[in-house]
């Protein structure tokens, strides 16, 4: 069920962009803006700017942009829908839904599904201080070295042996069964028979970014396999999304330096014990790009942990390589290997927060472990080396990584430079763009200059009369035009209301651009200007209708006319 368009309207309205943004990046006023370092890429100096008139927020460092929605879908990394019910949640309001052609039928069967994970997650942690089984569990969690407060912290607990623990609570309710069943907590055999999934087992709840329980990870406690059963993939778990601990790290962190990426659920757990309480895990799968996306986001530094043997070496090869196509200026990833035999979990145990930290500090950079990588692999064939090592750099967006890599690559082949190797390879190697402070540049049209002054101030247009000399003029960008005085003619809006309007508009990036182009025009000559663009404008409708009559061979009564008149007003102007 689609959310009508004048909720999101109202939403954005009341929501002051400024107070929003403020609470998660500290604001300093900047003339009319505010600004901070952006959230979305690492910078020393802030480049990111909020617009109190506008309701819209730009990085001129990375280009991020746009309106309270946005910036929640961007922040916290939610779906359009959930920014909404997000920003509604914080003015009390609850977003009605219209019949039509909705995108999201589940709604109302995902937000059951996460009460039901809670009332599980609760159910399990209540177990281990209730159950009669329940020493086995805590001489089990004593015995890896858990403390009382991390187990607290990660809300850790217990599924009970037994094929109805969690099933025997919803006895007379089919309606709640058939939802654990879709929410991976209930098994049907062939049958139809329904049962616990986790059963026996040391209980992980996995949070999403929203704090909600979306999914578990259940250990055996003791030898047996598998030794870690996890939730399948439902509706609301996407194990390629989501990371074990991010959500406990952002409680604590709310702009962390760094984060850890390892590679167990125990791991995160020991090492937030000992105060290195700012790693996550994926979960049992290979880091995603999604994940990654997540974490150069969320931290200035990604540091990936692995064990020392040749499947951590693996696994880190295979992180970089989803990395690199995704990093951009200023993130960082390095590598981390452990010793033999040792994860984070045994590691922090042994040698405590400060040595374990001291070896982060030791932790490769991204070249010098791909280098490294690259001449293990190859030894002295320089040639295979190469190919392999342009393959991986042609996917590499940032130029300055990019050049730093065949800079890199060049030394290793034995080149003074990597001129001559971007020259022989015919590297499209682009320069890296200077950041232009002022934003878009270059002079526009007035027309340009028109459409941006209606984007940034839709109020200009707010009760003028219609053009009809647009409607006949013909020139890249008028049709736009016109659109957007149709609208802002109607209504009262901000600029971030009628770039709302265009989410999903094929004309949507222009409008972003020209939101955010300093046209160099002081407020108080705004509206002056807009009035002689719409001036000029008219001026070059009647050039163009006088251009075309008098191109004619022969001219209707009415078109003498027109053209008489024309010429009048062209004299007129002259004079
Ligand atoms: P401990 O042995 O309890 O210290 O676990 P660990 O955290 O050191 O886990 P390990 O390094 O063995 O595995 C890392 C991660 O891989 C785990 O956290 C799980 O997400 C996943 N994993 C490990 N074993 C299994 C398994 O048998 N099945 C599945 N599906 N996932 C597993
Ligand atoms: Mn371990």
């Amino acid at each position: 069920m689609a959310i009508p368009r004048d909720f999101i309207n109202e939403l954005i309205a009341r929501i002051d962009i400024v107070d929003l943004i403020d609470r998660k990046v500290p604001l300093k006023k900047a003339g009319k803006n505010h600004s901070a370092c952006c959230p979305f890429h690492s910078e020393k100096s802030p480049s990111f700017t909020v617009s109190r008139d506008k309701q819209f927020y730009h990085c001129f460092g990375c280009g991020a942009h746009g309106n309270a929605i946005d910036f929640v879908m961007e922040y916290d990394r939610l779906e359009f829908v959930d920014a909404i019910e997000e920003l509604a949640g914080q003015l009390g309001l609850s977003v009605p839904r219209e019949q039509g052609t909705g995108k999201r039928p589940d709604q109302g069967l995902s937000r059951d599904l996460y009460e039901l994970m809670e009332e599980a997650n609760l159910f399990y942690q209540s177990q281990l201080r209730q159950h009669t089984d329940k020493q086995k569990v805590i001489d089990y969690l004593s015995f890896r070295g858990l403390s009382d407060e991390v187990v607290e912290k990660f809300g850790i607990g217990f599924a009970p042996d037994g094929w109805d623990g969690l099933l025997g609570r919803y006895r007379q309710n089919q309606a709640a069964q058939d939802k654990l069943l879709t929410a991976g907590m209930l098994i049907a055999n062939d049958n139809g028979k329904r049962y616990d999934r986790f059963r026996d087992r040391l209980m992980f709840p996995i949070r999403d970014r929203r704090g909600r329980v979306v999914g578990f990870g259940g250990r055996v406690l003791g030898d047996g396999t598998p030794k870690y059963l996890n939730s399948p993939e439902t509706p609301i778990f996407h194990k390629g999304n989501e990371l074990y601990g991010l959500y406990e790290l952002k409680q604590k962190h709310r702009d962390p330096q760094h984060v850890l990426i390892v590679e167990g659920y125990m791991d995160v757990v020991a090492l937030a014990q000992f105060g290195v309480d700012y790693a996550v895990a994926s979960l049992g799968t290979a880091t995603t790009a999604e994940q990654f996306q997540l974490l150069v986001r969320s931290a200035k530094q990604v540091i990936c942990c692995y064990d020392g043997d040749r499947a951590g070496r693996e696994a880190a090869w295979r992180a970089l390589e989803t990395a690199l196509p995704l990093l951009k200026p200023g993130d960082q990833v390095k590598f981390m290997f452990l010793p033999q035999g040792e994860d984070p979990d045994t590691m922090v145990r042994k040698i405590g927060k400060e040595a374990f930290e001291a070896l982060m500090q030791q932790a490769m950079l991204l070249p010098e472990f791909l280098f490294e990588t690259l001449s293990n692999n190859h030894g002295a064939d320089k040639g295979a080396l190469a190919k392999q090592a342009i393959a991986l750099i042609e996917k590499v967006q940032d130029t300055v990584l990019q050049n730093l890599l065949l800079e890199n690559l060049a030394h290793k082949l034995g080149m003074n430079s990597s001129e001559d190797l971007k020259k022989k390879l015919g590297f499209a190697v682009k320069k890296a763009q200077p950041l232009n402070a002022k934003g878009i540049q270059g002079r526009g049209t007035p027309l340009r200059l028109a459409i941006a002054l209606l984007v940034q101030h839709p109020h200009l247009g707010f009760g003028l009369e219609e053009q009809a000399a647009l409607k006949r003029l013909k020139m890249p960008g008028v049709k736009l035009l016109g659109h957007l005085l149709e609208i802002t003619r109607e209504q009262s809006l901000n600029s971030a209301q009628l770039l709302e309007l265009h989410r999903e508009h094929e004309q949507k990036s222009t409008l972003i651009k020209l939101a955010q182009w300093d046209h160099q025009v002081a407020d108080e000559n705004v509206l002056l200007e807009f009035k002689q663009t719409l001036i000029w404008l008219y001026n070059q409708s009647i050039e163009q209708l006088y251009q075309e009559l008098s191109l004619k061979q022969t001219l209707t009564k009415v078109e003498k006319l027109q053209l008489t008149k024309l010429i009048s007003i062209i004299k007129g102007k002259a004079t």
